[in-house]
């Protein structure tokens, strides 16, 4: 990754385009709409709260993030996006049940003004949904050029400088990559070719990428995430990445994980189980689509305690996860983790967290973040694959011959000393000033 000689200037209107407008793409618009009407601020998002201390400590410099890196601002965002429901933002918002009616009905006209577009989908890849707002076409490329055309119609209807999109779809049905997903121009075969192996999110991404622009996978299915799609992204210079945001139980694992392993506890076993009752919770409710969030779920505690560094401490680790679809809690989740872990001598011990949580608010700053920083990197001429937003993600996508990093405090560290260096600034490595001289 190089030092841009300059980064173009937020001009403009920055069009966020989403694929799958339900509780948490309509969370993450109706929010920044309440927070430009001043309803509520926006917790939980790292470039809106945040600050980067810069220089030495005696320096006392730590501006705001937005202050300090050229981030769009959230005034200039438009929003549209596709679903298989037509229901308006409006209406999705207010049977996803996240935010409350008092608030949605103070932003009823923009929200209703927002009308997905025909959404490309095919059940065979998440069994669990079925809708009528659905594109017409003989294979994938006819589909994906349909999308071409929405995306040059909403940025030439909405007056946008720049788009960026970011998947909020379902999680799709297991897939691994296969000989069409190798190169361009066997992918491009199979779409001529409707070939079962590549699934509507890769339909999104190739005509994201077409377009030149950037793409995020918020949900754990593959998508962009295949040679094919990697070599389009570098032809065109389009920034990328995914996948499946980092929030509840996840967060927890990858705030807890290297904490216990900066001490050298021992960690036995870790039981995670979530119930949930949203839409979400429904689709993950067919195993098919579960095993693509298992997969991304069990990845994280493997990568973080590196059982090979450490067997003594983590090599027997039993890790297990369960997601069940519990139709009374809605969007309001709760996961359970029980954590075996051992200590001085090999003497047990036991962990027990309850999060009460609610997904989609925890995932909503996400979306924001991923978007404002995609569009960044787009405007600095980075391409591939964004492994500096590693912090947004369950399964952060990473180069080939690297493994993911998965701590969260490392990724944070990453995250900020990349925006350092884009900014001509010192990165930080918390060596003393006593070490320099
Ligand atoms: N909420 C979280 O904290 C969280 C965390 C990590 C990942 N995710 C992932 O984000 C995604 C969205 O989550 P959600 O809670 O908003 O789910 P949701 O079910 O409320 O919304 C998903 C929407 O996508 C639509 N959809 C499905 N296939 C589509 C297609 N091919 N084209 C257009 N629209 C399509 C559905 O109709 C639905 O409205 C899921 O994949 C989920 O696994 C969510």
């Amino acid at each position: 990754m190089e030092r841009p000689q300059t980064i173009a200037p937020p001009e403009g209107k920055l069009g966020v385009l989403l694929p799958g407008m339900g509780a948490v793409a309509t969370a993450f618009i109706a929010g920044v709409y309440a927070v430009r009407r001043d309803l509520g601020r926006p917790i939980g998002s790292l470039t809106q709260m945040g600050t980067i201390r810069l220089g030495q400590r005696t320096e006392n410099r730590t501006p705001a993030l937005k202050d300090f890196a050229p981030f769009a601002a959230m005034d200039q965002l438009v929003f549209g996006g596709w679903d298989i429901f037509s229901d308006n933002a409006y209406q999705a918002s207010l049977r996803s049940g996240v935010l409350r009616k008092d608030l949605l009905d103070q932003l009823k006209p923009e929200l209703e003004a927002i009308q997905p577009m025909s959404a490309v989908f095919d059940r065979h890849y998440v069994k669990k949904l079925d809708g009528p707002n659905v594109k017409k076409g003989r294979n994938w490329m006819e589909l994906a050029e349909q999308l071409i055309d929405d995306m040059e119609r909403f940025k030439r209807e909405n007056d946008c400088s720049r788009l960026v999109m970011i998947w909020c779809g379902s999680t799709e049905i297991f897939l691994k990559p296969t000989a069409v997903h190798q190169t361009i121009e066997k992918f491009e075969q199979g779409l001529a070719a409707r070939d079962p192996a590549i699934s509507p999110s890769m339909v999104y991404a190739y005509a994201a990428l077409r377009a030149g622009i950037p793409y995020a996978n918020g949900a754990p299915n593959l998508s962009v995430d295949i040679p094919a799609l990697m070599e389009l992204a570098a032809q065109n210079n389009v920034p990328v990445v995914g996948k499946d945001f980092k929030t509840g139980q996840t967060l927890m694992k990858t705030i807890l994980a290297p904490g216990l392993k900066a001490r050298m506890i021992g960690i036995r076993g870790w039981f995670s189980t979530n119930i949930l009752g949203n839409r979400d919770g429904e689709v993950l409710d067919d195993p098919e689509s579960f095993k693509t969030k298992e997969e991304s779920k069990l990845s994280v505690l493997e990568h973080i305690l590196q059982p090979e560094v450490y067997p003594e401490l983590y090599d027997d680790l039993y890790h297990k996860v369960r997601i069940n679809y519990y139709p009374p809690r809605g969007d309001n989740k709760e996961g359970w983790d029980n954590i075996d872990i051992f200590g001085w001598l090999g003497y047990p011990m036991q962990i027990k967290i309850d999060f009460l949580c609610r997904d989609s608010i925890l995932a909503a700053p996400l979306v924001l973040d991923i978007g404002l920083c995609l569009d960044l990197a787009a405007r600095s001429g980075w391409h591939g694959v964004q492994e500096w937003m590693s912090f947004f993600f369950k399964s952060p996508m990473h180069a080939a011959d690297l493994y993911p990093e998965h701590d969260l405090f490392i990724q944070l560290m990453k995250l900020k000393n990349t925006l350092r260096f884009l900014m001509g600034e010192e990165c930080i490595t918390h060596l003393g000033n006593e070490y320099y001289d």
